[in-house]
C-alpha cells in the first residue's frame, strides 16, 4: 500500500513539474509575443496571415524574386512547397534579416507518405495496423523533411472514406472512425515528437476540416451534407484524435457543412474544434479555400475573406484574400482588430514553438541534408514497412508463395516502372531512385530465377486518358504497338514460363485529389491482357497496384492469387520481391470495403442495421432492403487479408457476462496459427450495442491487436472493456453509455467473427 502511495505521489509530482514547466514556457511565449505585437503594424499583423505558394524562386535570387519583395514588405507569413536547404535559408535571410521586425517564416509542405524515402500511401500503410510502424514512418518523414529545411507538414489527412469513387481514398486511413483515430495519433506523434522545438521535427496540420471524404457521388469538392449525429459518431473521431494527441495546425477543407463551406463555417471551426475540443493552435485554408466561396456563392472576395477570419480562419493559403482585404473590412467594421490580433497571434505562437525565434536556420543544416535523407536505414525501413501493407486477397491452391527457381513471367505496364511507385501526393520523392517491381524481383531472387519481361498492355485503350491519368511526370510511355501485338508477346512469354506475375491496375495518379473515378475496375485494357495471360493455363498471380477498392469480382472468380500492394513508396519493387517469395509472411488487412461493383457504393461495414434488413445467408428477399442483382455482401470485408499461414479462433470467453456500471470486463479469444509457417494476425474486436435510444450500427470496431505465433503456437488475445468503449453521442449529442444488451465480437475480419453476448447495467 504504502509503495503504492509513494507511487502515486511521485506519479502526481512528475505531472505537477510537467504542468509548471508547461505553464511556465507559455508565459514566456506570451511575454515574448506580447512585446513582438506591440510593435507590430494592422499590414505587418495581417501579411503574417499570408500563404503564398513559392512561386520560382531561384537560388541566389530569392530577395529580388516577386516573393522575395513581398517577404520584404512585411506581407508573408510562410511558404510552402519550397524544398533545399540552399533555397529555404535564402528566404528565411530576406525574411530575418531585410524586414523590418525580422519575424522568421514557416515553410510548408506536403510531406504525406514520407519525404525522399517514400512510404506506402496512407491508404496502404492504414492496412499494417501496426501504430508502432506507422509513427515511424511519419517520424523518418519528419527527420528527412527537417533536414531539408522544412518545418510544417500537411499531414496527417484523416478524412473518413467510404466512396472508393472518390480519388483522395488514396491519401486517407479508410472507413472507421476508431481506427482512423489511432492513426491520427500516431502520425501526429511522429512528426511532431516530444519537443517541437528539436530540430528534426517538424509541426503536423491534420486536414481537411471536415467530412471532406463524404464528397457527393464521389466527385472531388463536391458538397456534403449530413446529420449532427453522423458527423460526432463518425466522421468527427479522427479529427479530435489528432487535436487531442496534440496537432499543432488544422486544415479546414474545400466542402461546405450545412450549407456554409467549412472556410467559413464558425460552428465548425470555433465552437467544435476550439471550444469543444480545446483546440489551441492555429488554422489554415486549404489551397484558395477562402477565394473558392465567391464560385459557392457567398460573395466577393472581401466579404468571403472577412467570414474566414470571422469563423475562425487565421492563415490564407495562396488567395491573397485576407491580405488584399482585411484591412478594408477592419475600416467598414466588418472584422475587428481583436480577430487579426488572434489570428497573428497563434501564427507567431507556431513560429515560436517550433523555435525559430531563438534560430530561424533551426532547419537548414547542410551537413544533415547530405547525411540524413534516404539513408540506407531510412529505405530499408520503408522496405519493411510496405511489405506489411500488402494485403492478400486471394491465393488459391498456395501459389504462392512463389519458389526461387524456374522461369517467372513479370508483365503488365506496371511491372518495369519507376516512376508510379511512390504513388500520389510524393511531392519529395526522386522517382529514379525508386525500384520498379522487376529490378526488385531480380535482386531479390539473384539468378536462381530467370524473368522474362513483356509490357503487355498500355495502361488503357484511351490515350487521352492515360494522359490524364499519369500526369506529374507519372507517364508509363505509350506503347504505339497494337494491342493484339502486344498481348501476343506477352502470352509467348507466358508460354515460356512456370508462373505468370501480371502487374496490372491503376497508375498512380489515377488516385489522389482531382481523381475521381465513375468506374472501378481495372482498366479494360490491361483486363483483356489478363484474360489473355489466363487462357494459356499457367499459374497467374494478379499483382495489383492500386489507391482505392477496386470492383474486383470477375478477377476472384478468375486469377488464382490476387496480392494488393497499392503503391509501396520508393522501395515498393524490392518490397513486392520479398512478400512474392515469401521472405516476409503478408500481413496486411483492408481498412476500406471492397465492393462485388461500384452500383454498392458507398459500402462500409459499420451500417445501420434498417428496419427492413436482410436475414444472414440470403441475398434476395422482397421488401427487404438488397438489390435484385447484387448480394449486399463486400466482395472483401474491410478487416480482410489473407496469409500464407491460417489461423483459427477459438470461442469469446468474457469474464463477466452481466457487468454493472464502471466496471471493466475482459473479452478473450485464443489465437492458434494452425498452418506451416510463422504469421501475423490482427485480431479484431467490434461490439455492437443492440439496443438504444437512437439506432447503432450493427459493429463497431472498439480494438485490434496484431499477434505473431510461429507455426502451431497459440495465444489468448485479451480485450479489457470499460463503459468508456459503449459511449456514443445520442440526439441531444450527448456523449454518454445507456445499459443493456451488447454483442462482443472477435475476429480476423469485420465478417468472420465469433460472438459473446452481455449485459451491462448502469
Ligand atoms: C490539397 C491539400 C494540400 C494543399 C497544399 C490542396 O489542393 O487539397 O491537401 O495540402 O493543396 O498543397
Amino acid at each position: 500500500m504504502k509503495i503504492v502511495n509513494s507511487l502515486l505521489v511521485g506519479l502526481f509530482l512528475m505531472c505537477a513539474l510537467q504542468l509548471h514547466a508547461q505553464q511556465t514556457n507559455d508565459a514566456k511565449m506570451k511575454i515574448f509575443i506580447d512585446a513582438l505585437m506591440k510593435k507590430m503594424t494592422v499590414d505587418e499583423k495581417i501579411g503574417q496571415l499570408n500563404l503564398p505558394g513559392s512561386g520560382d524562386i531561384v537560388t541566389g535570387q530569392a530577395g529580388n524574386s516577386d516573393i522575395g519583395k513581398k517577404i520584404k514588405e512585411g506581407k508573408v507569413g510562410g511558404l510552402f512547397n519550397i524544398k533545399s536547404v540552399a533555397k529555404i535559408k535564402a528566404v528565411q535571410k530576406v525574411a530575418v534579416e531585410e524586414t523590418r521586425l525580422k519575424i522568421p517564416l514557416l515553410f510548408g509542405m506536403d510531406v504525406i507518405h514520407g519525404y525522399q524515402t517514400v512510404f506506402p500511401i496512407p491508404l496502404g500503410l492504414s492496412a499494417c495496423w501496426d501504430m508502432q510502424l506507422i509513427e515511424q514512418s511519419a517520424r523518418i518523414a519528419a527527420i528527412e523533411a527537417s533536414a531539408d529545411g522544412i518545418n510544417w507538414t500537411f499531414s496527417p489527412m484523416v478524412d473518413l472514406t467510404r466512396d472508393p469513387r472518390w480519388g483522395r481514398v488514396s491519401e486517407g486511413n479508410g472507413e472507421d472512425p476508431y481506427l482512423g483515430g489511432q492513426i491520427a495519433k500516431a502520425m501526429v506523434r511522429g512528426y511532431q515528437g516530444k519537443d517541437l522545438s528539436l530540430n528534426n521535427t517538424i509541426m503536423s496540420c491534420v486536414k481537411h476540416f471536415a467530412l471532406y471524404g463524404a464528397a457527393e457521388a464521389g466527385r472531388d469538392y463536391n458538397t456534403t451534407d449530413m446529420s449532427r449525429y453522423r458527423m460526432y459518431n463518425e466522421y468527427f473521431y479522427p479529427y479530435q484524435a489528432a487535436v487531442d494527441a496534440g496537432v499543432g495546425s488544422v486544415m479546414a477543407s474545400f466542402n461546405e457543412i450545412d450549407g456554409i463551406p467549412a472556410t467559413a463555417n464558425k460552428w465548425l471551426l470555433t465552437d467544435v474544434l476550439r471550444r469543444q475540443w480545446g483546440f489551441k493552435g492555429f488554422l489554415v485554408t486549404d489551397y484558395t479555400g477562402i477565394n473558392e466561396m465567391m464560385d459557392h456563392g457567398l460573395g466577393n472576395l472581401q466579404t468571403v475573406s472577412g467570414r474566414a477570419l470571422n469563423a475562425g480562419i487565421d492563415m490564407d493559403m495562396v488567395g491573397e484574400g485576407f491580405l488584399t482585404t482585411l484591412k478594408q473590412s477592419l475600416k467598414e467594421g466588418k472584422v475587428t482588430m481583436q480577430m487579426i490580433d488572434a489570428a497573428c497571434r497563434r501564427i507567431l505562437e507556431a513560429k515560436y514553438k517550433l523555435g525559430l525565434f531563438d534560430d530561424p536556420y533551426r532547419y537548414c543544416n547542410e551537413e544533415r541534408a547530405k547525411t540524413e535523407i534516404f539513408t540506407t536505414a531510412h529505405r530499408k525501413i520503408a522496405r519493411s514497412t510496405a511489405a506489411q501493407s500488402f494485403v492478400l486477397l486471394k491465393n488459391q491452391n498456395n501459389v504462392l508463395p512463389l519458389k526461387k527457381s524456374g522461369t517467372v513471367a513479370v508483365i503488365g505496364p506496371l511491372a518495369n516502372d519507376k516512376r508510379n511507385m511512390p504513388g500520389t501526393w510524393s511531392v519529395a520523392a526522386e522517382f529514379d531512385k525508386a525500384t520498379a517491381v522487376l529490378t526488385g524481383l531480380t535482386e531479390v531472387a539473384g539468378d536462381k530465377v530467370k524473368f522474362l519481361y513483356a509490357k503487355g498492355s498500355n495502361l488503357d485503350y484511351d490515350e487521352a486518358f492515360e494522359d490524364r491519368a499519369t500526369m506529374f511526370g507519372k507517364g508509363i510511355g505509350r506503347d504505339k504497338r497494337s494491342p493484339e501485338e502486344m498481348i501476343n508477346e506477352a502470352v509467348a512469354i507466358a508460354n515460356q514460363s512456370d508462373v505468370v506475375l501480371a502487374v496490372l491496375g491503376e497508375s498512380a495518379e489515377m488516385s489522389g485529389e482531382s481523381s475521381s473515378r465513375s468506374n472501378i475496375e481495372i482498366p479494360q485494357a490491361q483486363k483483356d491482357l489478363l484474360k489473355a495471360l489466363l487462357k494459356t493455363g499457367k499459374p497467374v498471380v494478379l499483382v495489383l497496384f492500386t489507391g482505392r477498392p477496386l470492383a474486383l469480382t470477375w478477377e476472384q472468380q478468375n486469377v488464382p492469387a490476387i496480392l494488393n500492394v497499392w503503391f509501396g513508396g520508393s522501395e515498393a519493387g524490392y518490397a513486392v520481391a520479398d512478400v512474392l517469395f515469401g521472405d516476409v509472411n503478408p500481413s496486411g488487412k483492408l481498412t476500406m470495403t471492397f465492393p462485388q461493383n461500384i452500383g454498392q457504393v458507398p459500402l462500409f461495414y459499420n451500417h445501420k442495421n434498417t428496419g427492413r434488413p436482410l436475414p444472414d445467408g440470403q441475398w434476395f428477399q422482397k421488401f427487404r432492403s438488397n438489390y435484385l442483382d447484387v448480394s449486399n455482401d463486400a466482395l472483401y470485408p474491410f478487416g480482410y487479408g489473407l496469409s500464407y499461414t491460417n489461423f483459427s479462433y477459438s470461442d469469446v470467453k468474457i469474464s463477466n457476462a452481466s457487468p454493472k456500471g464502471n466496471q471493466t470486463i475482459a473479452a478473450s479469444v485464443t489465437l492458434t496459427n494452425t498452418g506451416a509457417v510463422t504469421g501475423k494476425e490482427v485480431v479484431q474486436l467490434y461490439i455492437r450495442d443492440v439496443v438504444g435510444s437512437v439506432t447503432r450500427p450493427v459493429k463497431e470496431l472498439k480494438g485490434f491487436q496484431k499477434v505473431e505465433l510461429k507455426a502451431g503456437e497459440s495465444k489468448t488475445v485479451t480485450f479489457n472493456i470499460s463503459p468508456n468503449d459503449l459511449r456514443f453521442y445520442n440526439y441531444d449529442l450527448k456523449y454518454d453509455w445507456e445499459p443493456g444488451e451488447f454483442q462482443i465480437m472477435i475476429g480476423g475480419n469485420s465478417r468472420d467473427v465469433k460472438m459473446a453476448k452481455l449485459n451491462w447495467s448502469k
